[in-house]
């Protein structure tokens, strides 16, 4: 079969090859891959899903993102589709099945298919599970990484239950595109406070003057992320001091550093902030370290 490849915007390419999607207990062409017009995900954004990363064609820190999706759907009342240990097996089924080398696995569970009513469906609806995923270009990504991203800052407009990983993205999404038509890469929600929240696909941090890492706290007002996690424990082990407090966009604009964490860019040195360079303009050596050391504290199954 003569694969496909979808545009994507850098640090993506995607490699072209015939893509398997699992859709609902079954594993189908990704261009057949189709759920109801009646998904409640579809209709209401009523579903959570999970990013995490494939490499060396292991899934990166599996077990942390299960515990998150399980704490998604206890959230919002949505019931595992199947237990754990099933559901794993699909996830490396899907990353087989695709040929998955380095790239990233995709997993949504909605609240099901039902006839249109904004309150939950009948008991026994069951929920809608999509799986997919693809290889991406690591070169690509880590010349990227190299130069460093621009952020820029955004209203924070979202809803307050932010920790819960929802695929009601919509202020997200003109977020992340207010950031690319200004020429930058990410955009960095700021509260009514003055205060950084994250990013709109990340967690935000600086590296203040004094050599300080401040990174919000995972209250409510962000989502805890897997690769936030991890950096901590990166950051105990360099020494380094840490700040989990809300930090101003001031700061960010007079730090050393600053760089974004999600499962798609690992660590990210953020090179200009509101068109204003950071630093000296050019990636950070803490962000780089940080970086460099990831994986080695990453969980690989
Ligand atoms: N996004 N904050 C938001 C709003 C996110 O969407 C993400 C991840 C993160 C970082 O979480 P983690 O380190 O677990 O990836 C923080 C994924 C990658 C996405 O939506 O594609």
């Amino acid at each position: 079969m003569v694969g496909y490849a979808l545009r994507a915007n850098p640090p993506y390419t995607e490699i072209s090859l015939s893509r398997i999607a699992y859709v609902n207990g079954r594993y189908v062409p990704h261009r057949d891959a189709c759920v109801h017009v009646e998904d409640r995900g579809y209709q209401f954004s009523d579903g959570v899903y999970e990013v995490c990363e494939v490499r060396a064609a292991r899934l990166v820190d599996e077990r942390r993102h299960m515990d998150r999706l399980e704490r998604s759907l206890k959230e919002l009342r949505i019931s595992m589709p199947m237990p754990r240990s099933a559901l794993a097996m699909v996830l490396r089924e899907t990353v087989a099945r695709n040929r998955v080398r380095d790239g990233i696995l995709y997993l949504q569970i909605t609240r099901g298919v039902a006839r249109r009513d904004h309150a939950f469906p009948p008991p026994g609806t069951l929920p809608s599970v999509v799986i997919t995923a693809k290889n991406y270009d690591l070169d690509r990504l880590e010349q990227g990484a190299s130069e460093g991203i621009a952020v820029i800052g955004v209203p924070e407009n979202r809803w307050p239950r932010v920790d819960i990983k929802s695929v009601s993205l919509l202020p997200n999404v003109l977020a992340k595109q207010a950031a690319r038509e200004a020429g930058a890469k990410e955009a960095w929600f700021v509260d009514a406070e003055g205060r950084v929240t994250e990013g709109s696909s990340s967690n935000a941090w600086i590296v203040t003057r004094e050599g300080a890492v401040v990174t919000r706290p995972a209250d409510f007002g962000i989502l805890r992320g897997i690769t936030r996690t991890v950096v901590l424990d990166v950051i105990a082990a360099h020494g380094l001091t840490l700040e989990e407090r809300a930090f101003t966009m001031e700061e960010a604009y007079a730090a050393r550093e600053a760089f974004v964490t999600s499962a798609t860019q690992f660590v990210m040195p953020v090179v200009r902030i509101d068109g204003r360079p950071v630093g000296n303009g050019a990636p950070g050596l803490i962000a780089s370290a940080l970086r460099r050391d990831y994986h080695d504290h990453a969980e690989t199954a």
